[in-house]
């Protein structure tokens, strides 16, 4: 059978009062027309056609790399009028299959389903909600049989209390469609075309309608405006924290856990709460993140603990490291393993070999640090001379002491300790010792005058 997916994605959604077409309005970090597309292609369709209003040329761009075939409607005249606008595009012999982009959490395995059940006629997904106010209700005969779909605003008082009520997912022949689209009209209370009313036209003429209940009726939340927006970002991150405990992460609070990308954790890591995600996240094993840690594009080895408020971007950490409380690790840096960075310390591309400690309040931009160096606190590199940026070499085992500025481009040898206080312009040797301060002047007697003056 060969497949064609139409995804209504038109109109800006009025109910989310917003610049930004509804369906590009994010779950999860990503729009929710890409996860709609990315659980659409897991069907292999021969070719998705995708609706979209005359505002979008900026999805052309965005959406490069799913090859889809845009479809554009001028004016949003409902359900059934969109799908109209993209029947010229399918094939006769094909099945169609129609998701709306303003339902982003829906499985693959429903979608399957549902194209299944629609093989000799209608196939539909409803759900059975909690609160079904708003949405479009199945209708059933006496002996369970879908009769037709009622959208709230032409709903009856006795047809209120429907709790089975319509994903919008639809599947059935093209030619179903080429037969039956154009016949819809837009005779109620909204004055659009519904696709829903495909189900009564369909029953009227004897053909089969087949609903499928989704297992789990979150699946096929909508998405109107930001209060649901917001309701389907939970569920979509409960999801995600319970599919990372199964792979053996600990996650103290399910609901404080935030992933925007991409998790890979070996065994044991644990995540206190208010951790957010985003990216590509590589995790060893035992890997202990604090509460309020951002974690952005990183990759962190086994038995390294990054402690609380801690921001790391781009950046690659060793095994059996420690970082934080409140360290910021940024782009290009790459820690090697047992490094200790402590709090209030900034690193920004920069490579730290094995052993190099920061406990305390450092800038370090531009460096390179070799084995089991210190850097006091308080120490920064000056990278930046107002027009461009300059590198800092240190070796291994260096000292540097607290509150020296080492001036860049700078290169201090292996072995060679920096004075406190330092401000360090030329090149230290191996083993050097550098102290480049004011003598300290001692006045005796002199604290008596100065609380005197
Ligand atoms: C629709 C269904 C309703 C169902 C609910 C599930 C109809 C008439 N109603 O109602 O039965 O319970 O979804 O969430 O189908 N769109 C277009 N062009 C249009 C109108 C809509 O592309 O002219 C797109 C929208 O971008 C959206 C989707 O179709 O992604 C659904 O439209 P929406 O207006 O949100 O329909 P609902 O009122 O939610
Ligand atoms: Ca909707």
């Amino acid at each position: 059978m060969q497949i064609e997916v139409i995804v209504l994605a038109a109109g800006q959604g009025t109910r989310m009062t917003s610049r930004i077409p509804k369906v590009l309005h994010t779950v999860g970090g990503k729009p929710m027309l890409t996860r709609v597309l990315e659980t659409v292609n897991s069907l292999s369709p021969s070719q998705t056609h995708v609706v979209i209003g005359d505002n979008a040329s900026g999805f052309h761009s965005l959406y490069d790399e799913f090859h889809v075939n845009w479809v554009h409607q001028s004016e949003q005249l409902g359900t059934g009028h969109a799908v109209l606008q993209a029947l010229p595009y399918l094939n006769e012999g094909s099945h169609a299959l129609v998701v709306y982009g303003d339902c982003p959490l829906v499985k693959p395995s429903t979608l399957k389903r549902c194209t299944v059940e629609g093989q000799d006629g209608v196939g539909l997904v409803s759900a059975v909600v909690p609160d079904p106010f708003g949405l479009g209700r199945i209708i059933r005969n006496p002996s369970g049989e879908v009769e037709a779909i009622i959208e709230q605003t032409d709903i009856s008082s006795d047809q209120c209390a429907i709790d089975e009520i319509n994903s919008g997912i639809l599947s059935a022949s093209v030619g179903f469609l080429s037969e039956y689209l154009p016949r819809l009209t837009d005779n109620n209370a909204q004055g659009e075309i519904y696709l829903t009313d495909l189900v009564a036209e369909a029953v009227s003429k004897g053909v089969q309608v087949n609903a499928i209940q989704a297992t789990d009726y979150r699946e096929v939340l909508g998405v109107n405006d930001r209060i649901q927006l917001a309701q389907v970002e939970r569920i979509f991150q409960q999801r995600q924290a319970e599919d990372l405990m199964k792979q053996g992460v600990s996650i103290a609070d399910p609901s404080r856990f935030d992933c925007r990308g991409s998790v890979k954790a070996g065994m044991d890591c644990s995540m206190d709460i208010n951790v957010i995600l985003e990216g590509d996240i590589e995790l060893g094993d035992n890997v202990q993140i604090g509460s309020n840690c951002i974690l952005r594009n990183v990759q962190i080895a086994s038995n390294t603990i990054i402690k609380e408020n801690t921001v790391i971007e781009d950046a690659k950490i060793g095994r059996e490291c420690s970082v934080g409380p409140f360290a910021r690790i940024r782009p290009g840096t790459t820690l090697d393993d047992n490094v200790g960075i402590g709090n209030f310390v900034e690193i920004k591309n920069s490579q730290l070999a094995s052993g190099v400690k920061a406990a305390h309040l450092a800038y370090l931009g531009d460096t390179e640090i070799g084995t089991d160096t210190n850097i006091g606190a308080g120490a920064i590199t000056c990278n930046y001379d107002g027009k461009d940026k300059h590198r800092t070499i240190i070796g291994d085992n260096v000292f540097i002491g607290s509150n020296s500025s080492l001036i860049a481009p700078i290169t201090i040898e292996s072995g060679s300790a920096v004075a406190a206080g330092s401000s360090i312009t030329r090149n230290v040797d191996t083993d050097a010792l550098v102290i480049e301060r004011a003598e300290q002047r001692v006045v005796k007697g002199g604290g008596t005058r100065f609380r005197r003056r």
